[in-house]
């Protein structure tokens, strides 16, 4: 039997010194639980405008549609912010999300105990919380037509249109659903319903699913009043399923919930493949934090629990993914914290690789 296989994107800023850590975590899997992979390299964003002039080739385009599943690191930095808007480093991201078709990209937000003081939130607000994010990936208001900047009279205009199709919203809401069904069986549903018809669509669609799953208990909520209640009382929710754009924004508001945007992974799914595994890509939803790169400050916990997410949903291996989750857990209980988690109370930060034998110390431990 082959390996199964993933091809590796570091991309740009912290990404390739994440990532390093993340191979770490992979040949730990190969060599201790007998979970090989083949590992194929390729370059994305800044990085591939560098060496290729586009932020993703054709070439690396196929390969990420050949593998069983990619793992980004991260893409951008103030170098290419002057650069023309269809080569941007994040036009290569929005490339393979579309292409890829992952319509489903899964946010979880949890907050792990020895950070719970950490939030700007009150701690008994945040403690225990565990709330996963379905946002749409791959149409709304990002990839919607007409889009542009059009002369208008004697000025310009710039138009993004919010447009879904009863589709692609059903089978976003339906992965919803069935992530609801192995979790607290609750999902919410947001959009804007009292100001936009792709809202009243949206809202329709996700009735019409729920009756597929009367096990599980759906509410709506208007998109604004999604963000206030995130940050009132975020351990109402279970499974939040919304559109591209809200779904960009709300997630970066729960993510703050946990503490660290340095803490947290994302899994971007499609349809099944031949193999019977979806089309998957793993990424950290922080970004390339380009006025860290290069110094052994960045935390790569959200980038190793992107593989836990894709050993779980790609790989069907849910039981090591636990194992690599709760050697996090280890790390972080036993005080270990890179700059980005240390408190008020400051105390020495460990370095990016550091954190990574850590939590590799910790899988021995496991054993
Ligand atoms: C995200 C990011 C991206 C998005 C950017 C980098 C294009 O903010 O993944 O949340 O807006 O989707
Ligand atoms: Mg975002």
């Amino acid at each position: 039997m082959t390996n199964p296989s993933l091809l590796i994107l570091p991309g740009d800023g912290i990404g390739p010194e994440v990532m390093a850590e993340v191979r770490k975590v992979i040949d730990w899997f190969g060599a201790k639980r007998g979970i090989a992979f083949d590992v194929e390299e390729d370059l994305v964003g800044g990085s591939a405008y560098d060496e290729h002039g586009v932020p993703l080739t054709d070439e690396t385009m196929a390969r990420a549609q050949a593998v069983d599943a990619v793992l980004l690191g991260a893409v951008g930095g103030p170098k290419y912010d002057d650069l023309d808007f269809s080569v941007k480093p994040e036009r290569g991201l929005l490339r393979l999300r579309k292409e890829m078709d992952l319509f489903a990209n899964l946010r979880p937000a949890q907050c792990f105990d020895a950070l719970a003081d950490f939030s700007s939130l009150k701690k008994d607000v945040v403690a225990g919380l565990d709330l996963m994010i379905v946002r749409e990936l791959t149409s709304g208001i990002y990839f919607g037509e007409p889009r542009g900047i059009f002369e208008e009279g004697n000025e310009r205009v710039g138009i993004n249109t919010q447009r879904y199709t009863e589709s692609e919203i059903e089978r976003a809401v339906r992965a919803a659903f069935e992530l609801a069904m192995r979790r607290g069986r609750r999902v919410c549903s947001m959009e804007k319903a009292n100001v936009m018809e792709s809202g009243i669509l949206w809202r329709e669609v996700a009735n019409r699913v729920a009756q597929d799953y009367p096990e599980v208990e759906l509410t709506h909520m208007y998109a604004d009043n999604g963000a206030m209640q995130l940050v009132r009382a975020p351990k109402q929710f279970d499974v939040i399923v919304t559109d591209n754009l809200f779904g960009d924004i709300l997630s970066d508001c729960a993510a703050m919930l946990t503490g660290s945007l340095g803490m947290l992974p994302s899994a971007s799914l499609g349809a099944p493949m031949e193999n019977g595994r979806p089309k998957a890509l793993y990424e950290p939803v922080h970004g390339s934090a380009p006025d860290i790169a290069g110094q052994g400050k960045a935390n790569p916990i959200a980038c190793i629990l992107s593989f836990a997410m894709a050993l779980r949903y790609s790989f069907d291996k849910g039981d090591e993914a636990a194992r690599l989750e709760a050697a996090v857990e280890t790390v972080l209980a036993e005080g270990k914290r890179t700059a980005d988690l240390l408190g008020p109370e400051g105390g020495t930060p460990i370095s990016t690789s550091e954190m990574g034998d850590a939590i590799i110390g910790a899988l021995d431990a496991s054993l």
